[in-house]
């Protein structure tokens, strides 16, 4: 089964399904990496690693007309399911209803709390005892569609929200290929 993966940055989650797909047993091949971002780490690491990459910046360009190049990278790649792993963008209806329930995502927290960004913070802020990070199909609705899976943490007295951002990394590199590779195989 191919694997698409689109990242913007450091990339740990997409080094984490790419070290899974190489045990002899997992169901996925990681067959391109694509980023908006051509300076994010990760896509070196891929590079590196002897994985097909797609890099290419969206500005400039009218965002129906920047998709319309990462779908075509895509299919060139043969990509049947697609893995966001730290993908800064929001994607389009278009593009969505184009994928529909063939795009996942990993995402900080314990779905439904704390959509959209700065979830670590917002946890601690409102005294939670545990967070942790989702595994979901992607819709229109950001960071709302099924939850697949998830890890929980404790989270400690003292934590930041870098302690507790390291604590549920840790999990995510765990959960997502664990899940991917049910969610491909289902
Ligand atoms: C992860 O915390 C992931 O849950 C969120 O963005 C971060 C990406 O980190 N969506 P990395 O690029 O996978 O290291």
């Amino acid at each position: 089964h191919h694997v698409g993966i689109l990242i913007s940055g450091r990339g740990s989650n997409m080094a984490a399904l790419v070290e899974a797909s190489r045990s002899s047993d997992c169901p996925y091949e990681v067959v391109l990496v694509a980023s908006d971002k051509p300076a994010a780490p990760g896509l070196a690491w891929a590079a590196d690693n002897g994985i097909a990459t797609f890099a290419k910046s969206p500005k400039g360009m009218a965002k129906a007309e920047y998709e319309a190049a990462i779908d075509a990278a895509l299919r060139e790649a043969r990509v049947q399911t697609i893995a966001l792993a730290g993908y800064m963008r929001l994607l389009s209806d278009a593009f969505v209803a184009r994928w529909r329930g063939r795009i996942v995502n990993i995402h900080p927290s314990l779905l439904p709390k704390y959509k959209g960004l700065d979830t670590h913070a917002r946890a601690i802020a409102a005294g939670d005892t545990k967070a942790g990070a989702s595994v979901h199909i992607v819709t229109e609705e950001l960071d709302g569609g099924a939850v697949l899976g998830q890890a929980e943490v404790q989270i400690h007295r003292d934590d930041t929200p870098e302690t507790l951002a390291a604590r549920v990394l840790e999990e995510e590199h765990r959960l997502y290929p664990k899940v991917l590779a049910e969610f491909v195989t289902r």
